[in-house]
């Protein structure tokens, strides 16, 4: 079966870049040549595994133009540090890197955040390409500029809007994904269609077992429309002054549950699932959504195994509430000791409230324990 050519949405922020849906890896090399003649000298910063993988294919557009060089970091969410980012300075002057030395991040959400942040700031900045590889980053990380590693403080404590040149997904990549990386992209992506495309939210209904078997055209039209819902938001406020905090939904609950748990026995997916169904719950007490509507929200999400109750996830015994809404006081969103909270309104439309009481935020936990 032969797959359709690639699509091209534009982010149209301040500085605008195109996004490649359904690139090739092996045609990178030929676009860099048609739109940076002064590029000699690539980077690609990515991790063992994802090389192992997909760097030979990647090479190949490459090799004939570039002097191409690659920088290994390890995987995990530890490396978005400091340390890190000095290693790959160290390494990078090695190589002869200079202000027209282009940047290539290929992995997941880790890479592209580390080596967006590393470009952002190597020489005051050279240029960057993201090429996605997990689901999350094709959807989500990947799109809409936000890059930083973290800090003890906190997670994306020293970061940057800092736009990629392009972002160069290829569907083929997500073969390889393990199911537990993709449903942490599931969870953005339903995500996202509870924040603006009823359609794609029928689309997962119906597609279950496509989805699940990995039909790569089903892939394709899922993660097209799920990323174009991200480029909309971005392109329409980049610098997360309104808008752009839509895409926070689920995540205050979310981080919250994260954090209480150490990040340890819970992932992003299952935390942003949760989140989700506690703010719908939220929303239903204000009038937002029907319980009909919550239900389906809870049945889509089962449906692709991501839990709605905190003790669908064993490892935990977070019996106390309270704990969660203390959790919630430190979010970065809030506003003047006031929480800042996005609420799904029906299916395919979210709004910011900064209404809520914690009584019934204490509410929406309760129903999600
Ligand atoms: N910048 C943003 O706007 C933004 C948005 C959301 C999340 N994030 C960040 O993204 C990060 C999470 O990203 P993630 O979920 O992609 O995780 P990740 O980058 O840690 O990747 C998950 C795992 O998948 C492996 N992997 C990657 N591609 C693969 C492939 N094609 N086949 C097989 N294995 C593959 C990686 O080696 C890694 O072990 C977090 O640090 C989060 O803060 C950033």
């Amino acid at each position: 079966m032969s797959l359709p050519e690639y699509q091209k949405v534009e982010v149209t922020a301040n500085i605008p870049y195109p996004v490649f849906l359904g690139a090739q890896l092996e045609a990178l090399g030929e676009y860099l040549h048609s739109q940076f003649q002064d590029v000699e000298h690539i980077l690609i910063i990515t991790n063992p595994q994802v090389a192992k993988l997909y760097a030979e294919r990647l090479q190949k557009g490459l090799l004939v133009d570039y002097r191409v060089n690659f920088l290994f970091v390890p995987a995990g969410e530890t490396e978005k540090s400091l340390e890190r980012l000095s290693q790959l300075t160290t390494a990078a002057l090695r190589f002869g890197a200079d202000r027209h030395t282009l940047v290539i991040a290929l992995g997941g959400g880790v890479i592209g955040d580390l080596a967006g942040f590393f470009a952002s700031v190597f020489m005051r900045g050279i240029r960057l390409i993201q090429v996605p590889t997990t689901l999350l980053a094709q959807v989500d990380s990947s799109i809409g500029g936000k890059v930083a590693v973290n800090h003890p403080a906190g997670k994306n404590i020293l970061g940057a809007f800092y736009p990629p040149r392009a972002v160069w997904t290829d569907f083929t990549t997500l073969e390889s994904l393990p199911w537990e990386e993709v449903e942490n992209g599931l969870a953005e992506s339903i995500k996202h269609a509870l924040i603006e495309d009823s359609g794609l939210f029928e689309f997962f209904e119906t597609e279950e077992e496509s989805l699940k078997r990995r039909d790569p055209l089903i892939w394709r039209e899922m993660v097209t429309r799920s990323s174009t819902v991200k480029v909309r938001i971005v392109s329409q406020d980049e610098r997360e002054q309104g808008r752009r905090a839509l895409l926070n939904l689920g995540h205050s609950f979310g981080h919250a549950l994260e954090t209480e748990m150490n990040y340890r026995g819970v992932t992003h997916g299952q935390g942003v699932s949760i989140g989700l169904v506690a703010a719908a719950h939220l929303a239903n007490a204000k009038g937002l959504m029907t319980m009909a509507e919550v239900d389906r929200i809870k049945r889509l999400l089962n449906k692709f195994g991501l839990p709605t109750k905190i003790t669908e996830i064993v490892e935990t015994t977070i019996k106390d509430p309270q704990v969660l809404l203390q959790l919630m006081q430190a979010d970065k969103k809030n506003q003047g000791g006031r929480k800042i909270l996005i609420l799904p309104h029906g299916i395919g439309r979210a709004v910011i409230s900064k209404e809520c009481t914690d009584a019934e935020i204490l509410d929406a936990w309760n129903q999600v324990i």
